[in-house]
């Protein structure tokens, strides 16, 4: 977690840091801080809080001036989000100046050793013991920056993306990167650096992306200097050019990203199955699957690890698979499945998804698969993302960038990726006739159209969302298909409006959730015509008889369930294995809504970050 931004060329750094740190704030808002150089002296400011929060302060505790500087936004991991752990940290002497994202594992042992040698900490931060280590090595050893940082992060264990320079050298910027990502963004005789590349987006299109165990030395001026940190051996600088659009990260007239991402749906569904679905020839065509065929078709079972709402994509992929294809898959918490000793064969295919391709969990997931000799498979949206790169192969979602904390089109377009997968599968396998998977593929293509028509019942949503935004407990339940998309509207609704709710396959309720029912309890019912719609009835019936509220959604035209709810919201009808691209967008925006009404910070969760880069 946490967000990183630097920058050392011609140009006031200072507004550049601001505004690079707010597009950063996904990643982690607890606290934050800048640290500018200016004729002989590195001036600080930091506090908790928000990056506006920082702004308010920053021009009363210090002059903005200067042509380099380093900023970050945090999601505390060692120590509270006050203002003495914020960063940037400096080392003892003064001199240099640091921003981290990651842990340093080891620090508490480095920290002894170095209060034995006299240093004072100010913060309970990882990060100050890492910039003092550097401080020491830079003494003792009489080395320069550049290789004072590289015997230092020998010494260390854990994850980091740094930036640090020093006050004696004020032409020159140091960064390095295991674990936690960091971009370069190269301009003309100006660089800047961030956890990715939207804080420099204006400014240059080609950047490059350090590689685990890469650091590099930037000078002013100068051609960057990349080098591995294990052995200094030189690394050469693959300049990529972005193809990121300033309109992708910016809210476009919508109140919050949260929004604008529900209603970029349509558009990132087709941006995801475009170039790979070709309905009139009866073809899915995907590169990363296509190279591989041999080790899907040798497949004896497919095993998905992803954490939060990449997981219940998971589940859902779990349906269609089997369904389709007739592989058998385990859909696995990334975070359980590195601890628990599982068994892992050459024979099995591993599919990894992550939005960001940077959540801790999955990514050791992925490497414990492949030390297994497991063939991986990423999904994810982040290009370039570290398990994206980790991965054997992978499909990308094309959903763009996605800044609101809650996941909404990253959910939709991995489900499209993996139904795609799915049906190329089936018809490898012969599981699927050829006329089912070219309807299948007709109907993916009319899914952007549905999502549209499902977006227009916002008005209705918000009005559903203004009767239930006091509940202090909700349910939502959901069969096959919709079993996930009932877990995953009970996330959203907690993460952002912190109201207590459960996902439950429908069936169970009786298991024992029932007893909560009541007639104060909303419960969000998935009925769909195609889903084991008189079982669903039933269950709502079994509600209705204890008084619960009952919100459904329904198929268009559905009369049964309208007479027994207290609201429904429709959608227009779809085959069963796609209706989780239609059932989810209401869940999204009854979440939305309630959280707006309940004063919520929508964007930026409380407690939470973008991408999880800590386990
Ligand atoms: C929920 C949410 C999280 C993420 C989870 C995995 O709205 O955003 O549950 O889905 O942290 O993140 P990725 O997909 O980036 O691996």
């Amino acid at each position: 977690m946490c967000g990183i931004v630097g920058y050392i060329g011609n140009r006031n750094a200072y507004p550049i840091i601001i505004k690079g740190l707010q597009r950063l704030e996904y990643r982690g808002y607890d606290s934050a801080g800048v640290a500018l150089y200016d004729d002989g002296n590195i001036n600080v400011s930091r506090t908790p809080g928000k990056v506006d929060d920082l702004r308010a302060i920053a021009a009363s505790e210090m002059t903005l001036d200067g042509t380099l500087g380093i900023g970050h936004t945090r999601w505390a991991t060692h120590g509270e989000p006050n203002k003495r752990n914020a960063h940037p940290h400096l080392s003892n002497s003064g001199d240099l100046v640091i921003i981290h994202n990651g842990i340093i594992e080891n620090y508490e042992s480095i920290k002894k050793e170095l209060i034995q040698r006299g240093y004072v900490f100010h913060s309970d931060t990882d990060t100050e013991v890492l910039v003092n280590l550097i401080e020491e090595v830079k003494k003792k050893e009489n080395v320069k920056l550049g290789k004072a940082v590289q015997i230092a992060l020998n010494q260390v264990i854990g994850a980091y993306a740094i930036a640090v320079f020093d006050r004696t050298k004020p032409d020159e910027i140091v960064v390095a990167k295991l674990g936690s990502p960091l971009a370069i963004g190269i301009g003309e005789d100006e660089f800047f650096i961030a956890s990715d590349a939207s804080p420099f987006i204006e400014y240059t299109n080609n950047a490059v992306y350090l590689e685990d165990e890469e650091m590099a030395i930037i000078r002013r001026g100068k051609e960057i200097k990349l080098r591995k940190i294990k052995d200094d051996r030189v690394a050469y600088p693959m300049v990529q050019e972005l193809q990121l659009n300033l309109e992708a990260i910016e809210k476009n007239g919508f109140e919050h990203f949260m929004l604008k991402e529900i209603y970029e749906q349509p558009h990132a569904i087709r941006d995801t199955f475009r170039g790979r679905l070709r309905a009139d020839q009866g073809l899915v065509k995907m590169a990363g699957v296509d190279q591989h065929l041999e080790r899907f078709r040798n497949a004896n079972r497919i095993i998905i690890v992803a954490c939060g709402t990449s997981w219940h994509a998971g589940l859902v992929a779990e349906y269609i698979f089997e369904d389709l294809a007739r592989i058998p898959v385990e859909v696995e918490y990334a975070s359980e499945f590195r601890y628990r000793n599982p068994v892992i064969t050459d024979k099995d295919v591993v599919i990894a998804i992550s939005q960001s391709g940077e959540t801790a969990d999955t990514l050791a997931a992925i490497k414990l698969a492949k030390s297994h000799g497991a063939f991986v498979f990423g999904v994810c949206n982040v290009v370039g993302s570290s398990i994206a790169r980790e991965t054997d192969a992978g499909a990308y979602t094309h959903a763009g960038p996605e800044i609101g904390v809650a996941s909404t089109k990253a959910f939709t377009t991995q489900i499209t990726v993996l139904t795609l997968l799915a049906l190329k599968l089936a018809k490898e396998a012969g599981t699927i006739s050829e006329s089912h998977f070219r309807n299948m593929l007709t109907e993916i293509e009319a899914i952007p159209g549905k999502v549209e028509r499902v977006l227009e019942s916002n008005p209705e949503v918000e009005h559903i969302a203004r009767a239930y935004k006091d509940s202090t407990n909700c349910l939502y339940l959901g069969r096959g298909y919709n079993f996930p998309v009932a877990l995953e509207g009970a996330l959203k609704l907690k993460e952002i409006s912190y109201i207590h709710a459960e996902g439950y396959p429908a069936a169970e309720m009786k298991h024992g959730p029932i007893a909560l029912i009541d007639e104060h309890m909303p419960v969000f019912v998935i009925a769909t015509r195609k889903g084991h719609y008189e079982k669903v009835v039933s269950n709502i019936q079994e509600i209705k008889s204890r008084k619960g509220k009952i919100i459904a959604v329904v198929t268009e035209g559905d009369e049964q369930v309208r007479e027994l709810a207290d609201h429904v919201v429709e959608i227009p009808e779809t085959s069963e294995c796609l209706s989780p691209l239609l059932t989810t967008i209401p869940l999204q925006l009854l979440s939305y809504h309630i959280a707006v009404m309940r004063g919520c910070n929508v964007d930026q969760p409380r407690n939470l970050a973008k991408s999880v880069t800590v386990e």
